[in-house]
């Protein structure tokens, strides 16, 4: 009997895919150089299912049934070139690849092109969940070959997370859309995890809460209208020992946080489409701040004039940060969201913006009750540009705004960093503008490049002769 699936790189992601397919009863096999892991990976697998270990690609494509289908999990950038140019003479026409890590989308492009012209179908596929949602149940992002993603959408279906019974997976679009979504997902992914550091921060350095009332405050929010896996795990982590010493993790652990590079992909991605996504942009700065611990710590010493305390009453603060949270993670949504619809049109993905909102509801990092929410909005106003427009999204934000303002008042007042919070409540109220003072930057690139500007009574294009105080 031929193999049904082969998984390139059996990493943590790749090794926990390649199992959920088999526990699905699917055949698959894993490839890997070294002999002794492709023993850990057999003897580890469900009994009575079937997975194999591989140490020659060669031996991989015989065992695989025609036409092939090989998924690849492997650190994004040259690593899938090379896998992709020494599978490319043991392949034949129709076979079929998934390149299931977090490739950068132009590269996406690149290689859908130069595998088509070997006969090949290549899919770009987003996976989210981490160990425990590959293993258990992703959220899944396919895209390109659309006969390819036919072709394998019953597996897929089969291993991803489900959300009201529907597999979190479906066709993203044409071209990269699949591993752009992904870094939508990501850049989203980033904007709300700085927003939970930011409530941290207020709650803690702002007001002393200890880590177990953190811990009580999180999961009561987990609860509720807040309901999320980052929320879930935030919560967790307040309870975290240190298995080192005394007292808790949290507090051991240095605050330079790394990263892959998807946030700052999406960053630039919305900058080359003109998109504002400044939570998402914040999320990326702040990241990198966090790496400048030595200028930060002598600073520290230069300025330090505020006391980072917040007089506002504990019970009234943490109902100020519930809404600030609960309005600005909706913002962060609309920011990515309105992302893709651009994205989807500037790059010729057609992203059935409704669908990846779908597959988000599950098994991905940034799976929340408001997804539910959303995934209405987008079914009932079909095409919207931003999702602040919904009626429904509408009635949900008004509420919680004064608690974002008073939020980010009393941090600022209080010195305490709220980059991400802040920025969210600035491109909401810039959005919700209707006269903003652009019209002042209009005159002032007209004044001193003459590159014109259009009036609000009369049509046409205007260039003024300005009158100039310091002029001979
Ligand atoms: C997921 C995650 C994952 C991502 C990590 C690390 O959806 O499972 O988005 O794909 O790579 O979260 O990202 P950083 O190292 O950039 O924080």
């Amino acid at each position: 009997q031929k193999f049904d699936f082969a998984m390139i790189g059996l990493g943590v992601m790749g090794r926990n895919l390649l199992y959920n397919m088999a526990d699905n009863g699917f055949a698959v096999v894993g490839f890997n150089k070294s002999a002794e892991k492709l023993k850990a990976l057999e003897e580890d697998a469900t009994p009575g299912t079937k997975v194999k270990g591989v140490t020659s690609l060669q031996e991989m494509v015989d065992l695989l049934a025609v036409p092939r289908k090989i998924i690849l999990l492997v650190p994004a950038g040259a690593p899938v070139d090379e896998v992709l140019g020494s599978l490319q003479p043991l392949l034949q026409k129709d076979d079929v690849i998934i390149d299931a890590g977090n490739s950068h989308y132009t590269d996406t492009i690149r290689r859908m092109k130069e595998q088509a012209e070997f006969g090949f179908h290549f899919m770009g596929m987003g996976v989210s969940g981490g160990e425990e949602g590959a293993r258990r149940g992703p959220s899944i992002m396919p895209g390109g070959d659309r006969s390819a993603y036919e072709n394998v959408a019953p597996v897929l279906k089969a291993i991803a997370a489900k959300a009201d019974g529907e597999p979190c997976v479906d066709y993203m679009g044409k071209g990269a859309a699949g591993h752009y979504v992904k870094m939508v997902h990501n850049g989203i992914e980033y904007a709300i995890m700085q927003i939970l550091a930011e409530v941290y921060d207020i709650l803690k350095r702002g007001k002393q809460f200890t880590n177990a009332e953190l811990h009580d405050i999180f999961a009561k929010w987990n609860q509720g209208d807040l309901q999320s896996f980052l929320m879930e795990i935030t919560a967790d982590v307040f309870l975290q020992k240190d298995d080192k010493g005394e007292g808790d993790l949290v507090d051991k652990i240095l605050d330079v946080a790394g990263s892959k590079g998807t946030g700052k992909w999406t960053s630039q991605s919305a900058m080359d489409m003109s998109v504002a996504i400044p939570v998402i942009d914040a999320a990326v700065s702040m990241r990198n701040i966090s790496s400048l611990k030595e200028e930060r710590v002598a600073a520290s010493k230069l300025y330090d004039t505020v006391d980072h305390v917040i007089p506002t009453d504990k019970a009234v603060l943490v109902q100020q940060v519930h809404d600030a949270l609960y309005s600005s993670i909706i913002i962060c949504y609309a920011q990515g969201l309105a992302m893709l619809q651009k994205a989807s049109v500037e790059l010729d993905m057609d992203i059935p913006l409704q669908d990846a909102v779908k597959v988000w509801r599950a098994g991905c990092i940034i799976r929340s009750s408001m997804l539910g929410v959303f995934y209405n909005v987008c079914n009932s106003n079909p095409g919207i540009s931003n999702i602040l427009l919904a009626p429904e999204i509408v009635e949900l934000v008004k509420t919680k705004l004064a608690g974002l303002r008073s939020t980010v008042l009393s941090a600022a007042i209080a010195g305490i960093p709220v980059m991400g919070l802040s920025n969210a409540l600035s491109y909401f109220d810039a959005f919700i503008t209707e006269r903003l003072p652009l019209n002042l930057t209009q005159s002032q690139r007209d004044f001193f490049g003459a590159h014109t500007y259009k009036r609000i009574d009369v049509e046409g294009v205007f260039h003024t002769q300005w009158f100039s105080s310091t002029a001979q």
